[in-house]
């Protein structure tokens, strides 16, 4: 067993439904082991500021079901500078931190990476990020939560669209990974997906809506991620109504919806074990990796090693598409 005697927790970069329920498995995993746990507000820009406080088993009771995070979150410009870094690591001192649990994306672990390697304080990363754009895990807490909602809000948009026979372009979340698109899109039974990982061939989405219109299918419906590289729901809504004048389009952009609500028990159940694994792990005296689950395993991956993950072979999951909306 490590010696650990105060364990500090964070959520950093965009917060994600069930990023609360982590909170929870952390600090209660923590105290049954007989540990101390701190709050630290803020992300990373709380460890600068020395925002920190004391959790009690009382102060994560009724937040399981709660999405955001009770912690809140940043993108931390200062503490990725040699000056913030040091005045984090003096405010975990000061306070007596000697092991850490981070929640958080690919941001938070390229951070994470820097600091704990000037810094040698024991750290456990769990990764949290409605994108799912991570190495090292084949879930992230607040992905399923995420799609479920895009999902739901695809099945209403449908009500919509088919009583007026429209073509709807419904703009997802997604920088940088089309994983949300991807899966919210098959479960909404979408004609068409347009994703940051493959180049848009505009002409194939037109003649796709061409082909729809000439067999009076009524509904078509456009999922496109934020990140596509041909543009989002704009700039696809400016192209059909030129090329289709007489078609009726909307657009919706479901924007920050995504990233609230209440967690979803995948999302609960993932946290809570990532949660309690993280405790284990410190207690183990393992550090500097992160927590994450494979084939239903937990498995952990050194920070270095955790990359923005790129689709590779979901991306037949568009040929599915293709098929079940002919
Ligand atoms: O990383 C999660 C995410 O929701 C992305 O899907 C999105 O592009 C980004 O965060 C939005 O960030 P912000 O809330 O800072 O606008």
């Amino acid at each position: 067993m490590a010696q650990i005697t105060n364990v500090g927790i964070l959520t950093s970069g965009g917060d994600a439904p069930g990023m609360n329920a982590a909170i929870r498995a952390v600090v209660r995993t923590a105290l049954y082991h007989g540990l101390e746990a701190y709050g630290i507000r803020h992300g990373y820009q709380g460890m600068v500021n020395g925002d920190i406080l004391k959790l009690e088993t009382n102060d994560v009771s009724n937040i399981i079901q709660r999405g955001g995070t009770i912690l809140k979150t940043s993108r931390s410009k200062e503490f990725m500078t040699a000056e913030g870094m040091k005045k984090a690591y003096d405010h975990l001192c000061r306070n007596k931190i000697d092991a850490l649990v981070l929640i958080g994306g690919d941001g938070t672990f390229r951070g994470a990476d820097e600091f704990f390697g000037k810094y040698a304080i024991p750290a456990i990363g769990i990764p949290g990020t409605i994108d799912k754009d991570l190495s090292g895990t084949d879930f992230t807490i607040g992905f399923d939560t995420a799609v479920n909602t895009a999902m739901e809000a695809i099945d209403k948009i449908r009500d919509t669209a088919e009583a007026h026979d429209r073509v709807f372009i419904i703009e997802v979340m997604g920088r940088d990974a089309g994983y949300i698109a991807l899966n919210c899109g098959i479960a909404g039974g979408v004609e068409d997906i347009l994703i940051p990982e493959e180049v848009t061939n505009i002409e194939d989405v037109l003649a796709r809506i061409d082909h729809d219109e000439r067999r009076k299918k009524n509904v078509h419906l456009i999922v496109v991620a934020e990140g596509d590289d041909f543009g989002g729901a704009k700039e696809l809504y400016a192209v059909i109504t030129e090329r289709f004048p007489l078609l009726d389009v909307r657009t919706c952009i479901l924007g920050h919806i995504q990233r609230g609500g209440s967690p979803t028990f995948a999302d609960r159940v993932l946290a809570s074990r990532l949660g309690h694994a993280s405790i284990n792990a410190l207690l183990e005296g393992k550090t500097q990796l992160m927590a994450g689950i494979i084939n239903n395993e937990i498995v952990f991956t050194p920070f270095s090693s955790v990359v923005k993950n790129a689709m590779s072979s979901d991306t037949d999951m568009k040929e599915i598409i293709r098929v079940l909306s002919y």
